[in-house]
């Protein structure tokens, strides 16, 4: 018998997944995980389980998460569920989709491949997809969602920044700067980027007045820093009077966002997809209500 959705979540993820399982109006149980001396991992699931069962992980840092995955999602199986979401707010090894050199793995269909292996539904936000063009590709599930952070931060930016340029470091960029822009009818351009190693990137500002402007920088993902911290050297060298960064996955490896800060930039704004301080914007009400659409489909089969 259908009965109200579980959304599970693990402790370090308890704070984003509440504020989601309200928005969802799902019951919220936290994994109980034990990680034993030598690294493994023993996880425990409530004893019964309803129907639809959401389980909620970030895949920033993604090896260890991807085994919890496999552990938890078939555990759920095992103990009743018959629907299984995963909410991955942001997912991990999305980047690396050809073999650049022969041999090399091609990581988005190899994680893609396995995550569609457990989940009947995959709820991701601004996924980082250059030469694929759905989700479903990357993840081949019956119910692949994607939703974008780009108008909730544009919502942000309009209150911070009303007469922003909104700039994209690179071409990619540009699916979320039409968003944004369009949402308050902000001036935007992208610039041109070749990445040289994963520390250097040359970027090569767009052909528009940068003098004088507030300039913020939009991007799905900050990881080392290094992207954003070279456009904003170059715009303040360029004459913005200032730069800003909006961001949706707050990665920030190592020392990243001191780098940005040292660069000049002066607020960093992002989701918490990931957690981090500089989490200016929730998902979880877009990410709530995709949640409520799903639930409404497997209450209908
Ligand atoms: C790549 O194209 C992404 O959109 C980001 O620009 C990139 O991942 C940022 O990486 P990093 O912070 O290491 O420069």
């Amino acid at each position: 018998m259908p009965s109200t959705p579980v959304l599970l979540c693990f402790g370090d993820e308890q704070e984003s997944s509440a504020r989601i399982a309200q928005a969802a109006g799902h019951h919220l149980v936290r994994i109980d995980r034990h990680r034993f001396p030598d690294g493994e991992i023993k996880l425990r699931l409530p004893p019964t389980l309803p129907d639809h069962v959401v389980i909620l992980r970030t895949l920033n840092d993604p090896n260890e998460k991807l085994v919890e995955l496999l552990l938890t999602a078939q555990t759920a199986r095992d103990l009743g569920a018959r629907h299984l979401t995963l909410v991955a707010p942001y997912l991990g090894y999305m980047r690396q989709d050809v073999a650049f050199q022969p041999g090399e793995a091609i990581s988005q269909r190899i994680v893609g491949r396995f995550l569609a292996g457990l989940f009947d539904a995959v709820i991701t936000v601004d996924p980082h997809l250059h030469r694929v063009a759905t989700l479903q590709q990357a993840v081949p599930v019956a119910n692949a969602v994607v939703l974008s952070a780009a108008p909730l931060l544009s919502d942000l930016i309009v209150t911070q920044r009303p007469k922003a340029l909104l700039l994209g470091p690179d071409e990619e960029s540009a699916q979320w700067l039409a968003l944004a822009a369009s949402r308050h009818g902000f001036d935007y351009a992208v610039c041109r980027k070749v990445r040289r190693g994963d520390r250097a990137v040359d970027i090569a500002l767009p052909d528009i007045l940068v003098s004088g402007r507030q300039v913020v920088l939009l991007d799905d993902v900050v990881s080392t820093g290094h992207t954003l911290a070279q456009a904003t050297r170059q715009l303040l060298a360029a004459g913005a009077a200032s730069v800003d960064v909006a961001v949706t996955h707050a990665l920030f490896v190592g020392d990243a966002w001191q780098m940005i800060l040292n660069a000049g930039v002066r607020e960093v704004w992002s989701t918490d997809c990931v957690k981090h301080a500089s989490n200016a914007v929730s998902m979880s009400a877009p990410i709530g209500e995709a949640l409520i659409r799903i639930d409404a489909m497997t209450m209908t089969r």
